[in-house]
């Protein structure tokens, strides 16, 4: 369905933004002269691919060499994919989460790569890998590619630095590893992990987005930051003459607006806490934990219908999940406080009244 065909619907299904843009990202894009576009952003004679990609470097200490910048994040992921996945004659593996985003799965098949899964268990009101399972299947499959998700979408748990540290310990030399950080930055902001984590497993690409934390989903800017090995993806994904210059100064607006985003993030906390505490207590609700901007919740699955009538008379679209092991399982997007007050007395009322 087109938003602009229903400009009343309010969509909670796709994990998007609902506070204000940063002003100085207004400014940016105000301030921008059309003069800009008649040169190309690269700076042969400096060395430099792009200024987005410079400022990136220096915040993260990676050398400018080491980042990527992608059409959101799916296209460095599905470079990525494509890149390794592809290389050879014999079909080659990756290993995802067995609750994950569904893209992962299709760009793999795209390239005819194969798919294992590792599984997530609950622990009261988290979900988590199961790293043991991840390690065996690791040693036992010697999977060209592993994909870590945090946090993960739609379960909304993540790894610590020191947990992710551990999986890369366990992992061969001649495995890929991608970690999807989209979902980063709402609970934790430390980024120091990220340069000595590649410098250690060269192996591995970190990516990141300015769509979920800065907001941006329309944007389509991502970034990433890659070990020494991945060397042949470099190549893959080089934009030869730099980026879009207005994206780019975006990009960077939004980074020097990182506090504005915190305090988004902190109201989204508050609201994530109250989901818990109006519904964790009725019958057959559960509200997991989440480290994202969204929440994933079970429900009593003979109210199906009811929800989906009593959303849709609210013009509130959120997602009714419909995979295995997660089939009465509701994830939405957090709104603004009073669309989540409003979400949160749908299901309310509709329990109550059951
Ligand atoms: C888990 C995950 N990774 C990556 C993305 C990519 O987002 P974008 O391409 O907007 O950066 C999404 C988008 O919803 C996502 O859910």
């Amino acid at each position: 369905m087109n938003p602009s065909d229903n400009p009343d619907l309010i969509f909670l299904d796709r994990n998007e933004y609902s506070y204000e843009i940063a002003p100085l990202i207004e400014q940016t894009i105000r301030s921008f002269s059309p003069k800009e576009f008649t040169t190309y952003t690269r700076c042969f004679q400096q060395g430099i691919k792009s200024e987005l990609s410079r400022y990136l470097g220096a915040l993260y200490n990676v050398p400018e060499t080491d980042v990527i910048l992608g059409y959101g994040g799916e296209d460095i992921l599905k470079s990525v994919i494509h890149c390794f996945l592809s290389l050879g004659h014999q079909q080659r593996k990756i290993l995802i989460p067995a609750y994950s985003w569904w893209y992962y799965k299709s760009i793999a098949e795209e390239v005819d790569g194969q798919t294992l899964m590792y599984p997530l268990y609950e622990d009261g009101y988290d979900f988590k890998y199961d790293i043991p399972e991840m390690k065996r299947l690791l040693r036992e499959e010697k999977p060209d590619m592993l994909l870590l998700a945090s946090p993960n979408n739609p379960t909304g748990n993540s790894l610590q630095p020191a947990e992710i540290k551990y999986i890369l310990s366990a992992v061969d030399e001649h495995t890929i590893v991608i970690i999807d950080e989209a979902y980063t930055l709402f609970n934790q902001s430390d980024i120091s992990y990220i340069a000595p984590l590649i410098a250690r497993y060269p192996n591995t690409i970190i990516i990141r987005t300015f769509s979920k934390f800065y907001g941006l989903p329309g944007l389509r800017l991502g970034f990433a930051f890659m070990g020494k090995s991945l060397q042949p993806f470099l190549k893959f994904s080089t934009k030869y003459l730099g980026y879009n210059k207005l994206s780019e100064k975006i990009g960077i607006a939004a980074l020097q607006s990182t506090e504005f985003y915190l305090e988004k993030a902190a109201l989204m906390r508050q609201d994530k806490a109250l989901y818990q505490q109006e519904l964790n207590p009725l019958d057959g609700f559960k509200v997991y934990n989440s480290d994202a901007n969204f929440v994933l919740i079970k429900y009593p699955i003979a109210l199906k219908e009811k929800l989906q009538k009593a959303f849709a008379d609210k013009r509130i679209v959120v997602k009714f999940m419909n995979e295995d092991g997660l089939r009465t399982h509701l994830r939405i997007t957090l709104g603004t406080p009073d669309i989540n007050k409003q979400v949160i007395e749908v299901l309310k009322s509709t329990h109550l009244n059951s």
